[in-house]
């Protein structure tokens, strides 16, 4: 096993998440290779490096001289041969698709060193669906990360069943290296842990708000308040985006039959179908072209605005 504390850090796919988990590490002293097939996606990915250094900058959470350093530990490439080699731990982050983690993960194993480890940054996928019983499914885990990465504080890590003991105490050294809080779960889970109690806190406010207890905004008003969330549940579906969510709780619906779900479905299959997909669209439960966002009627005859 390598020196953690020396260890090199391999990042693949520059996307959203990539590119924040590379910036979050090289503000730390590490050094990353961050790879991505597309070269368009690693031009964003530095663009969105160097404007989370910037506003650092501006705020002054950090130096010019710190920013331009952090920035110069990133080696941007679309090389995977020449770049895994050199790395002790790797962080996939490419898209959520099961084909292309499988086919990342056996090019991983067979290019990086073999005492590094290969995480997953998936939100769903376990990192044994992706391995499966490989000869290296001992190296394999899960290690999840939140958007917006330098904000959010939170690693959560999880075992695959072959998942070696000295990987494990790696993935939380890396996690600390690079100052993000780890919780390690004792068995993997659907939506591992935040996203299932947020799950349910979610779809509970929704079967509220069918059920006609209060109006959307009220339950926003009393959950901001009450429970000290920075955002209520309807707020929080805008900025996840309300196309994604009517599918995740169709899916989910599907295999339970929970009415949380099909309260969900109600309420949002037809904002969804009017346009209204959240903050991405300009209007989702609120009309964001106004400061703050005011409410909006709902559509869906059951439902109260
Ligand atoms: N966006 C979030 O809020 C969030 C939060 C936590 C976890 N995740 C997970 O992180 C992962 C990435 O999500 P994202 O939002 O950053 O996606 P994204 O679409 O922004 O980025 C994915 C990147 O992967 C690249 N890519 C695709 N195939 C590749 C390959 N074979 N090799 C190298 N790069 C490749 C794409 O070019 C793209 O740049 C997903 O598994 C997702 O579930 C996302």
């Amino acid at each position: 096993m390598s020196d953690v504390a020396n260890g090199r850090l391999l990042v693949v796919g520059a996307g959203q998440m990539g590119a924040q988990i590379a910036v979050q590490s090289a503000m730390n002293g590490v050094d990353v290779e961050l790879v991505d097939v597309v070269p368009e996606a690693l031009e964003r990915g530095r663009a969105q490096i160097v404007a989370i250094l910037d506003r650092n900058v501006e705020k002054d959470r950090s130096t010019r001289v710190d920013a331009d350093a952090s920035l110069a530990r990133i080696h941007f490439s679309s090389d995977l041969a020449a770049a895994a080699p050199r790395c002790d731990w790797a962080i996939e982050a490419v898209v959520e698709r099961l084909d292309v983690k499988k086919i990342v993960f056996a090019q991983l194993a067979e290019l990086l060193p073999a005492h590094a480890g290969i995480a997953t940054n998936s939100s769903h996928i376990r990192a044994e669906s992706i391995a499966g019983d490989a000869p290296y499914s001992d190296r394999v885990l899960n290690m999840h990360f939140f958007h917006p990465l330098t904000v959010m504080d939170l690693v959560e890590i999880v075992a695959a069943p072959h998942t070696s003991s000295q990987i494990m105490d790696a993935a939380v050294a890396w996690a600390a290296r690079i100052k993000r809080t780890s919780v390690v779960l004792n068995k993997a889970v659907d939506g591992f842990l935040v996203n299932r109690v947020l799950g349910a806190a979610s779809r509970e406010a929704f079967a509220l708000l069918a059920d006609g207890v209060a109006s959307f905004p009220e339950i926003d008003i009393a959950v901001k308040r009450g429970l000290r969330w920075p955002l209520g549940p309807f707020a929080l579906a805008d900025l996840s985006g309300l196309d994604l969510l009517l599918q995740s709780r169709t899916t989910r619906f599907e295999k339970h039959g929970e009415a949380g779900d099909k309260a969900t479905m109600d309420i949002v299959g037809p904002l969804v179908a009017a346009g209204r997909l959240g903050r991405k669209s300009g209007a989702g439960f609120y009309d964001y072209s106004v400061d703050p966002p005011a409410p909006l009627p709902l559509p869906s005859p059951g439902a109260q605005s």
